[in-house]
């Protein structure tokens, strides 16, 4: 069994959609929801959904080895993030090498980096009258949104499409495609990268 624990900042729409496509599989399991904010709705919503979470502050995330810690006592294989806003750091890089995902809700490399999250996207999107947006799957690095990427699908824009109809248009085809693409990603490309579990 591989586990995987998904990062969130907030709603957790994603992480609902990745947790419920995983609940009964045969061999990728949820194991673990961290979050940055201890108000955000995906914590709930794991909760409920029976999926143990942690609440990380910047001080344990990092300056101290506590989040790895906790990681290992999981034995999670790969991390998952799904709208989660802080900078992974350098250790977690080192000890997650390719094991560590994340979906952007535009076509990488264009309206990525620093300050490109949620409706700052879709606003520059629309600003640059795009004819197209989409989501972008890529690994991990040092790097916001600079990782190799795995997966793309873009999605055709109007003319009359608001920024927050981008949103929407965008984040239908996540939850289409995030967790497959892990599912994917896990039991073929990264297969022999992964910790296998001792039992
Ligand atoms: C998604 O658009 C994701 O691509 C982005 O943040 C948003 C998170 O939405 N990085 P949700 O919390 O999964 O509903």
């Amino acid at each position: 069994m591989k586990k995987i624990a998904i990062f969130a900042s907030g709603t957790g729409s994603n992480a609902r959609k990745i947790i419920e496509y995983f609940t009964n599989h045969q061999n990728i399991k949820v194991a673990l929801v961290v979050s940055n904010r201890k108000t955000a709705p995906v914590l709930r919503m794991a909760s409920e959904n029976g999926v143990d979470t942690l609440v990380i502050t910047r001080q344990s995330f990092y300056h101290s080895k506590s989040v790895l810690d906790v990681l290992d006592s999981y034995r999670i294989d790969a991390i998952i993030l799904a709208g989660f806003l802080w900078l992974i750091p350098p250790y977690l890089v080192k000890n997650f090498p390719g094991r560590i995902l994340n979906i952007h809700p535009a076509l990488l490399p264009k309206y990525g980096g620093k300050g490109m999250y949620g409706s700052h996207v879709h606003q520059a999107v629309k600003a640059a009258n795009e004819q197209e947006s989409g989501i972008t799957i890529h690994i991990v690095d040092e790097e916001y949104d600079k990782g190799r990427i795995i997966f793309q699908k873009s999605c055709p824009l109007e003319p009359s499409d608001s920024a927050e109809a981008i949103g929407k248009k965008v984040l239908q085809l996540e939850h289409r495609y995030f967790a497959p693409v892990i599912e994917e990603y896990l039991n073929i490309e990264n297969q022999n990268n992964l910790k296998d579990e001792v039992i």
